[in-house]
């Protein structure tokens, strides 16, 4: 899946015979899954039609302040438009259209557009070769980076004049590949691995029954795909739930009992950076596990449980490097028995949700967090969604990770 995909991109269109290839642009956005808005200016309508680009976008192309045929003539809002975009690219990028976005001009719907855009930027530059080398187009070029924005070079090769040299626009498919490079590269937990816990534990009675709870994993599912959306390679061990991941930097670790999602994470833990165990573990499980299916013999039967193996506590007890973070279901003293687990198992941090708190935890789909940091730093946060929730853990341990 393409890191562009369900992203709002903006593409801006000017005046160059490079315009031609804006379709195939196009196209390639859509095919990667985001939403295309065209703007145009007037001169880029003499080399590609709104038509074309308007069918391959599903949206109308605008290229003036207002919709000119109609006679009830309504404003188009610039303002709107920049807010709209995840991503505005300018390709491809005319030295007349640069010059005037390096100087605050806006003197057409695209310029003005560009001033409000309070996404990343990027120009694909395409100009005859002297134009291209000459020094008031380089220093162009340095101001538009230096406001923050992203130059995807011109390649060299024949250009419309009949000359060769550097000036081309990069091929669509190197643009789009670039800007799915520039976005991963960017995101905050790009090169970093995590470790989920999700879910319930299963253990085993007899062959067919077991100890479970309620836990649907919908938490850790959420963690795992707010940590993937920021760039992090993610272990995903979860218990059994209905729940899906379909992200490819999500790997899911499929387990069933307290002993073996203890043996998953540490086959991976080394590894990590951050681990977050949200698993609902059981703490006992049966001390012996019956071969057959157990028979009803007597009016009442006992059965003798063991602790399972506390997996957070084990991996607090080895951590090097890596920001570690539980969880805390608790139904009385809520605060204070949350920072005495905090300690108790070497964490990081951890996010206590209280059972009396309607809305939060098994089997919601909301949650109301309190999470606390080891310097016992506490931040209550209101009732969410669990993935709104898992978005304010994340940012929570980035401002801690990258201090
Ligand atoms: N946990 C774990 N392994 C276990 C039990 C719990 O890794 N065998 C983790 C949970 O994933 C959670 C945290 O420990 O992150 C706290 O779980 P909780 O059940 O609230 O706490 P316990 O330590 O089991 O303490 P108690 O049941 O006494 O509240």
């Amino acid at each position: 899946m393409s890191i562009l995909s369900g992203k709002n991109i903006l593409l801006g269109i000017t005046g160059g015979i490079a315009a031609y290839k804006t379709a195939s642009l196009v196209r390639l956005f859509i095919k990667a899954g985001a939403q295309v808005k065209v703007i145009m200016t007037p001169a880029a309508k003499e080399f590609i039609t709104p038509l074309t680009l308007s069918t391959l976008s599903k949206n109308p192309v605008i290229s003036s302040f207002t919709h000119d045929e109609d006679e009830n003539a309504v404003w188009n809002n610039h303002v709107d438009l920049g807010l709209w975009a995840d991503y505005m690219i300018v390709a491809p990028a005319t030295a007349n259209t640069l010059s005037k976005m390096a100087t605050g001009n806006s003197d057409n719907f695209l310029l003005a557009t560009y001033l409000s855009a309070k996404c990343p930027v990027y120009f694909a530059p395409a100009m005859d070769l002297d134009m291209y080398k000459h020094p008031t187009t380089k220093n162009t070029f340095k101001a538009l980076q230096k406001f923050g924005n992203i130059m995807i070079p011109a390649t060299s090769g024949e250009l419309a004049s009949g000359l060769v040299g550097e000036g081309r626009m990069a091929e669509p498919e190197d643009i789009v590949a670039f800007i799915e490079q520039d976005v991963i590269d960017k995101l905050l937990l790009h090169g970093k691995k995590v470790l989920i816990t999700a879910g319930p534990t299963y253990e085993a009675i007899d062959p067919v029954r077991f100890i479970g709870n309620h836990s649907s994993g919908k938490m850790g599912f959420e963690l795992a795909k707010a940590a993937a959306n920021l760039g992090a390679q993610v272990f995903l061990v979860t218990g059994p739930t209905h729940q899906q991941a379909a992200h490819s930097l999500i790997e899911v670790i499929p387990v069933v009992s307290a002993q073996e999602m203890y043996e998953a994470c540490h086959q991976v833990y080394d590894t990590v950076d951050v681990a977050i165990l949200s698993a609902a573990v059981a703490d006992y499980r049966p001390k012996n596990v019956a071969d057959q299916k157990i028979k009803k013999k007597t009016a009442s039967m006992q059965i003798e449980l063991e602790p399972t193996k506390d997996i957070l506590a084990s991996l607090g007890a080895i951590k090097k490097d890596q920001f570690l973070v539980g969880f805390a279901l608790e139904t009385e003293n809520e605060v204070e028995n949350a920072k005495s687990k905090l300690s108790r198992k070497n964490l990081d941090a951890i996010v206590l949700n209280s059972l009396n708190d309607k809305g939060a935890g098994f089997g919601q789909p909301t949650n109301k967090v309190t999470i606390i940091d080891k310097e016992l730093n506490t931040n209550a946060f209101e009732l969410k969604s669990k993935a709104a929730v898992a978005n304010d853990i994340f940012a929570e341990i980035l401002k801690r990770i990258h201090a």
